[in-house]
């Protein structure tokens, strides 16, 4: 449970917010290489931490990421032209570079007026289906991450976005609870005997435990978690250990599946999934569609349920919709949760706690010991970053890369934590 000033200490992510500082001196996912996929395509918008930008591929590739609004007077670059190397704002032409550069201004005869200005630019990189930015104090900037799936080649990497109409901690908190899923997720999990599909089998045991030991531990990018449950062998104990990474990437136990969510503003957000399978092309059909079918990801699923990335408002989930569940389902037995799709599951029950979830009146269990973890871990980071300090994960000598999410079998009474043996404690 948080006090009401807590809840919204670590939920504002506005400009001037504590969080929303905290936020921005990460590297943080804006959009899918695949959102932006023709050079000299049409811009697009983004919104990030309550800010509006505008996002384009210049005819050479490169990817562009500026204030949405025209420095010179403020018309929206999402009319903008893409010519060549640069957006050119149709108000009075002025076209700017990926970096900010201003190119020409034909409505100035001084032709060096343009040398003294320049657009607000924000770094980009793109690396194996995402387009990451850094929205902080330049001076601040870190590296970027290492992240397991980067080097694989676009045929082993699959990224998918989908949007909820909630904030992002209430999206977080979800992914660090490993004890809904053998009973919000019953559906999948049973359809999951059924499949051979490598996701499917990782998570096909979870159903015969669904109170798990639950055990969390402070790290240095964040924390790490272990769900025990008995193990197939007697003696044995099943472990899934996910990592939670500042600040706002989880690395799931399956060892090939990461979700990262972004803030567009306090009350919604977008949520990226990354597998990745160096043996197999899961970025190709027909491992694309079965793999995006199986959680409920592929464009029908995504549609009908109203959070493909271009949805309208009027059809995403929400209580006049009744959050999209299907109540003849539950009655006739065919269905626990009346939803179909996992995602689907998971974003009803997200966004159902509504816009900011309160948590002045939640009771939180043993089952929840991660969530809390998760809770401590943002307000300490927003504190640091309030009194100035660099916040968890971007301390001196911190590394968020050589993160795993890891499962395995362990002997009872046994050290989960020999299973990531590089993940290091937060120093003292
Ligand atoms: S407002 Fe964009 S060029 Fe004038
Ligand atoms: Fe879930």
């Amino acid at each position: 449970m948080l006090t009401q000033a807590e809840n919204e200490l670590m939920c504002r992510v506005g400009p001037g917010t504590a969080m929303g500082a905290t936020i921005r001196r990460y590297w943080l996912p804006a959009l899918a290489s695949s959102e932006l996929p023709d050079p000299g395509g049409d811009p697009v918008h983004v919104e990030l931490l309550g800010e509006h930008f505008v996002a384009f591929r210049d005819t050479e590739g490169k990817v562009g990421l500026l204030d949405e609004n025209c420095c010179h007077r403020g018309a929206s670059l999402l009319l903008g032209r893409v010519e060549g190397c640069g957006i050119r704002c149709i108000y009075h032409g002025w076209k700017f570079a990926v970096d900010g550069k201003v190119l020409e201004t034909p409505n100035v005869a001084d032709d060096k007026f343009k040398d003294r200005i320049r657009a607000r630019a924000y770094p980009v990189r793109e690396v194996a289906g995402l387009i990451w930015t850094y929205l902080g104090p330049p001076d601040l900037q870190p590296a970027v991450p290492e992240w397991p799936w980067h080097g694989l080649s676009s045929s082993h990497v699959l990224v998918t976005v989908h949007k909820l109409g909630c904030n992002f901690v209430q999206v977080l908190e979800g992914l660090v609870d490993s004890s809904h899923l053998g009973i919000l997720h019953n559906n999948g999990l049973r359809a999951s005997r059924q499949s051979d599909l490598t996701y499917a089998t990782k998570v096909a045991t979870m159903q015969f435990d669904l109170a798990p030991r639950i055990e969390e531990e402070a790290t240095e990018f964040g924390f790490h978690y272990a769900a025990l449950r008995a193990g197939r062998a007697s003696g044995t104990m099943a472990v899934r250990i996910t990592a939670f990474v500042m600040p706002c990437i989880v690395l799931n136990p399956n060892s090939d599946v990461a979700t990262l969510v972004m803030p567009e503003n306090d009350e919604s957000c977008r949520f990226f999934h990354v597998w990745w399978d160096a043996a197999r092309p899961i970025g190709e059909e027909p491992l694309r569609t079965e793999t995006l079918r199986f959680v409920g990801l592929d464009d029908d699923s995504m549609r009908a349920f109203g959070i493909a990335p271009d949805s309208k408002s009027e059809d995403s989930p929400t209580r006049q919709n009744r959050f999209h569940q299907d109540r003849s389902s539950i009655r006739d037995g065919g269905s626990f949760s009346g939803i179909a799709g996992l995602i689907e599951e998971d974003v009803a029950a997200s966004v159902s706690g509504g816009a900011i979830r309160d948590r002045t009146k939640e009771m939180l269990s043993i089952a929840d010991l991660a969530v809390g973890r998760l809770f401590r871990v943002y307000l300490e980071s927003a504190r640091r970053a309030a009194r100035g300090e660099a916040p968890i994960g971007l301390a001196p000598g911190a590394n968020l890369s050589r993160v795993r999410g890891v499962s395995g079998e362990i002997a009872i009474g046994g050290d989960w934590r020999a299973l990531v043996p590089e993940h290091r404690q937060p120093a003292a």
